[in-house]
């Protein structure tokens, strides 16, 4: 079997497999889609970027890359409030798939008050509105899809409007993104390494996901993932800061326990050798007490195209699992219940939500 859905396959299924095949068309896509700009994104100034879950994810990632090649700091925020230090010139760029996410309209209500520079990356909803009112950059990505399967448009967007302070990743995008294609068939093959990951994590337990340091965006996707499309939760952390906390856990767990769990840990190559030592010593130690350990590699060379190449593994790896566990990845009905109590984007008949 292989990306087709089956008969009896869940109402949803088909077009999330087709939103996941389309990340790499999306990252080109979005990248196009930011207009001539003159944004205050400057180097050396630092930048907040503000968005929840699925979205917000795109701002985690590029603060990543930025810490390794980038001109400035980026700051992912994931709440209403902005930092106190994020004042002028400090530019702020607001992601939210929706635009009608509550947290992320708080934190631009917040950032109006306080004259601070601003961008916007939505599909539609208030935030458009409120940008289009402001005279503020906005771009728009296409609407009609849940928000982790729009990663790719947001991701590409945001590196487009931080082109100043990320070159290589403005320059790198459009190549990493053909050179990503060239996996889709693998991922969507049963026998591929994502099937094989959804087979080894096995349906009905949590996901764990152990990363270094700079893939700790990735980590925290592919648990995100694992929670939205299997409807499993997952767990996440970095090595080496695991290594001074967590293993005393693993370690002082019974071996019947440990035996029932699965850990993914994702590192890349060319990580240095003190780095490599301490993935090593954790993956041994956690096969000790008999937990089912996987290393996973990316193919890809460059920061950017280990990141993107995880990033798209994890998807694939979710959806693998939802389709074994017999899971519609589509619905994610206890998010659209909490922004119906709370306030934020009301949910679609089709199981999405406003876009
Ligand atoms: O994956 C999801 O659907 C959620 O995590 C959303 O991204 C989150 O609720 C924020 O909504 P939006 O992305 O529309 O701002």
């Amino acid at each position: 079997m292989g990306s087709e859905a089956g008969s009896d396959a869940p109402p949803g299924e088909s077009r999330m497999w087709e939103f996941a095949s389309s990340f790499p068309r999306q990252l080109k896509e979005g990248l196009r889609s930011v207009p001539r700009h003159n944004f205050a994104a400057r180097p050396g100034v630092p930048i907040a970027t503000v968005g929840m879950g699925g979205s917000g994810i795109a701002g985690e990632l590029l603060s990543s890359l930025a810490a390794r090649g980038g001109e400035s700091a980026l700051l992912p925020v994931r709440d209403f409030v902005l930092p106190a230090w994020v004042r002028p010139p400090v530019p702020v760029v607001f992601v939210s798939y929706s635009g009608n996410t509550a947290e992320t309209l708080g934190a631009y209500e917040q950032a109006r008050a306080r004259g601070l520079p601003r961008a916007v990356i939505a599909s539609g909803g208030r935030l458009i509105e409120l940008a289009k009112e402001d005279g503020v950059l906005h771009v728009q990505v296409p609407p009609g899809q849940p928000p982790r399967a729009s990663l790719g448009y947001l991701f590409g967007a945001l590196a487009g409007i931080l082109r100043e302070v990320l070159p290589e990743v403005d320059r790198d995008l459009p190549r990493v993104a053909d050179g990503l294609s060239a996996r889709s068939e693998e991922f969507s093959s049963d026998s591929g390494l994502a099937g094989k990951l959804a087979t080894a994590w096995g349906g009905d337990r949590d996901l764990w996901v152990y990363a270094t340091d700079p893939l700790l965006p990735v980590a925290r996707r592919w648990k995100t993932q694992a929670e939205e499309n299997a409807k499993r939760l997952g767990h996440f952390d970095a090595v080496p800061e695991l290594l001074h906390n967590a293993v005393v856990a693993w370690d002082a767990m019974p071996k019947a326990e440990a035996q029932g769990r699965f850990v993914a840990i994702l590192h890349a190559a060319g990580e240095g050798e003190a780095t490599v030592r301490r993935v090593d010593y954790l993956a041994r130690s956690l096969g000790a007490q008999g937990a089912k350990v996987e290393l996973v590699v990316p193919r890809s060379r460059g920061a950017l195209g280990e990141m993107l190449e995880l990033v798209w593994l994890g998807d694939y790896v979710s959806l693998w699992a939802a389709r074994r566990r017999r899971v519609d990845p589509l619905p994610v009905p206890a998010i659209d219940k909490m922004k119906v109590a709370l306030g934020g984007s009301a949910p679609r008949a089709s199981g999405g939500r406003k876009g």
